[in-house]
């Protein structure tokens, strides 16, 4: 499929969002590497041991001070976020994510947001924003416009944090089959077979570190070996 043209992405971003809806009960199997996620004592070690070395570089920026979450979906990432900050509010496109969310994290300080992020604006800033495998689902075209939205979230001096997928076939599913990695759309099916197209990307770090770089923002990327691409930033000046 090719890109639809600049501000044409509604159907993509609908079914994008139709997809994490039907997916939020099954979602964690992803992460857990359990089911279809499931690639072997070996690659799931390394998964797990990539992942522990994101979840230490976040707890080192702690203390996070008031921290809004994009994209919060389960909470994998709230669980994290959670211990080092004054406050967490997680948004999320999906009712069915931020019910799975309440149950996996049932902090009742935690304030939850159902609102579709391409439409959304803060009526208050927070010390950090963090946003676990969402940048990838932003299309190219709308990336910018995404980070004055990071922006428009933030206190002078406030931080971002992110962590994502590196191209690596053993990251999704068995039965996914990862499109060229210049495309911006992947295939993904659900454990009862339905299928969905997502807008998945994955710039190269030094893609990343540039266009931030470009748009105002200084930037720290980093990977691990296999899986992650995670990092931080704040505005320049
Ligand atoms: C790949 S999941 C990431 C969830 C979580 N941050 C994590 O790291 O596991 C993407 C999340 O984005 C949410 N999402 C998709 N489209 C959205 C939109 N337009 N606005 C807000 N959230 C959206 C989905 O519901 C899902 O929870």
């Amino acid at each position: 499929m090719g890109n639809p043209s600049a501000g044409d992405w509604t159907n993509s971003l609908e079914s994008q969002l139709d997809y994490y809806r039907a997916r939020a009960a099954e979602y964690d199997e992803w992460f857990e590497r359990k089911g279809r996620y499931d690639r072997g004592p070996e690659a799931n070690a390394a998964w797990f041991r990539e992942a522990e070395v994101v979840r230490g570089e976040l707890r080192s920026l702690q203390p996070f001070g008031e921290v809004v979450e994009l994209a919060a979906g389960t909470g994998i990432w709230s669980r994290e976020l959670l211990p080092g900050a004054d406050s967490l509010t997680v948004v999320d496109g999906a009712e069915e994510m931020l019910a799975v969310h309440t149950l996996n994290v049932p902090d009742p300080s935690i304030q939850r947001i159902h609102a579709d992020l391409f439409r959304w604006s803060p009526d208050r800033q927070y010390d950090l924003v963090a946003f676990g495998f969402w940048l990838s689902h932003v299309p190219k075209e709308l990336f910018a416009g995404f980070f004055r939205l990071v922006s428009d979230c933030l206190r002078p001096g406030g931080r971002f944090f992110f962590v994502d997928s590196l191209y690596t076939e053993t990251s999704t599913a068995s039965d996914h089959e990862l499109a060229p990695v210049e495309s911006q759309f992947q295939r993904r099916r659900l454990n009862d077979g339905r299928e969905f197209e997502i807008v998945k990307r994955f710039p190269p770090p030094e893609t990343l570190r540039n266009d931030l770089r470009e748009l105002g923002w200084d930037v720290d990327i980093r990977t691990t070996d296999t899986y992650f691409i995670y990092g931080w930033g704040t505005r320049k000046g």
